[in-house]
């Protein structure tokens, strides 16, 4: 089976409030994990950067899914390579929360205060998300 790793940035929509991140998440992992997806989702700025990987035909299926949701728009698809290895290998949905944490890592490969995940590279964001998920696991071992 081909496995694809796709990155998108979105803008969330007036319809989307900051609380619902928590049911976006319950749904992400429930249906992810039964389609072998697994991903990272950022939300910071009122834009979405989410990173999904597996089988291609699943990640394209998921993806034009969250495309049609009225919570965000203007999807852009920064990357989609082939791969042979998962980078979020056992998280569903990985999230990090916006903090001071997150806006050090943003600033750093967006290169700027207001983070723009737009301008981002394909390579810079896949470093971004990939910072993130060392962030999340390095917390995890502290506590
Ligand atoms: C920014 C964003 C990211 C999302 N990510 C996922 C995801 O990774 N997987 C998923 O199944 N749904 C995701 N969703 C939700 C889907 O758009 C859709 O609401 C959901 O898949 C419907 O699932 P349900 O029929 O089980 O309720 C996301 C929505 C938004 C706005």
């Amino acid at each position: 089976m081909e496995m694809v790793r796709l990155i998108y940035a979105s803008r969330a929509t007036e319809v989307f409030k900051p609380a619902e991140i928590k049911s976006i998440l319950t749904a992400a992992r429930k249906n992810n994990g039964q389609s072998d997806i697994t991903g990272l989702l950022c939300f910071t700025s009122r834009c979405f950067l989410q990173c999904l990987e597996g089988g291609r035909d699943k990640v394209n299926h998921t993806y034009l899914r969250i495309a049609q949701d009225k919570r965000h728009e203007d999807i852009q698809i920064i990357s989609f390579e082939y791969i042979s290895e998962r980078e979020f290998f056992g998280w569903n949905m990985g999230y990090l929360q916006d903090g001071p944490g997150m806006r050090e890592l943003l600033k750093t490969h967006g290169g700027s205060e207001t983070f723009n995940p737009y301008d981002l590279t394909p390579v810079a964001a896949l470093n971004l998300m990939c910072d993130i998920r060392d962030d999340i696991r390095a917390a995890a071992a502290e506590e």
